[in-house]
């Protein structure tokens, strides 16, 4: 059996589509600040797993309870809330968790003005995803950066075959290579190492370059792939 992967925020589009995505190798527990919400997310997305590849092909399981009882109870823990949100999510529960365990951002510090999508850290001179999160981590060399650059909409329909490059940024040897694993787990994608957490902000800047690209020309769903 695979790893037992805690999603914060697991309620949103994101954290479906990871739990879809991972069910069939591992354990998957749903995050919520309200545990009942993740209890009714992880029946559905257990619903749909099922639905989509059979139930014998699924061979985790999907729970969901409150984050902070998920970040205690995780091997590896993706923080899939809101930039917005990070500061306050990471002070809660990094803290609760394992000293051994892997703790994934797919932050995207963004926002949308009237030029276009803005990446936050240029624009108002604020942190970039990676480091808020390591700076809460009880180890940063566990923090890993990955999985900006996949729309929800793609990562969460499991009847959608998948064709991209997933930017993966982090100080750890170990725990890089536990998080591009996981990325091959997913059809489809491929990992590819830009360097430590210190670069991690061109993985993240890489999301509004890509809506911007998307809303100017009529892409849908854009991903990238280095060729
Ligand atoms: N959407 C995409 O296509 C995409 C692509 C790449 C990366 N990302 C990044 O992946 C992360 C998740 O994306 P998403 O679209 O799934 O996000 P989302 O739907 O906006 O939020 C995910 C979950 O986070 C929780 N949440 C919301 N505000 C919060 C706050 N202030 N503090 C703590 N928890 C909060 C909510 O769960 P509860 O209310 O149940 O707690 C929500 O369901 C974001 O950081 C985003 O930048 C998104």
């Amino acid at each position: 059996m695979g790893r037992t992967i805690g999603i914060i925020g697991g309620t949103g589009g994101m954290g479906r589509g990871f739990a879809l995505r991972w069910c069939r190798k591992n354990d998957i527990l749903v995050g919520s600040r309200d545990g009942g919400r993740a209890a009714e997310a992880a029946a559905a997305y257990a619903k749909a797993a099922a639905e989509a590849y059979g139930a014998e092909a699924v061979r985790g399981s999907i729970s969901g309870a409150d984050n902070r009882s998920v970040a205690a109870g995780s091997d590896v823990l993706v923080l899939s809330v809101p930039y917005e949100g990070a500061e306050a999510a990471c002070a809660e529960l990094l803290p609760a968790a394992r000293p051994d365990c892997i703790v994934v951002s797919p932050i995207v510090p963004m926002v949308r003005t009237e030029a276009g999508f803005e990446f936050i850290p240029v624009k108002d001179g604020r942190p970039s995803s990676y480091d808020i999160v390591a700076a809460h981590a009880r180890d940063r060399s566990m923090v890993v950066s990955a999985f900006h650059v996949i729309s929800e909409k793609k990562l969460a329909d499991p009847s959608r075959s998948l064709d991209c490059d997933i930017f993966v940024c982090g100080d750890g040897r170990e725990a890089v290579e536990a998080v591009c694993d996981l990325v091959r787990q997913i059809e489809g994608l491929r990992p590819v190492r830009l360097g430590p957490g210190s670069l991690s902000y061109m993985a993240e800047i890489a999301t509004p370059l890509l809506l911007n690209a998307m809303s100017r020309n009529g892409i849908r769903n854009p991903g990238i792939k280095i060729v």
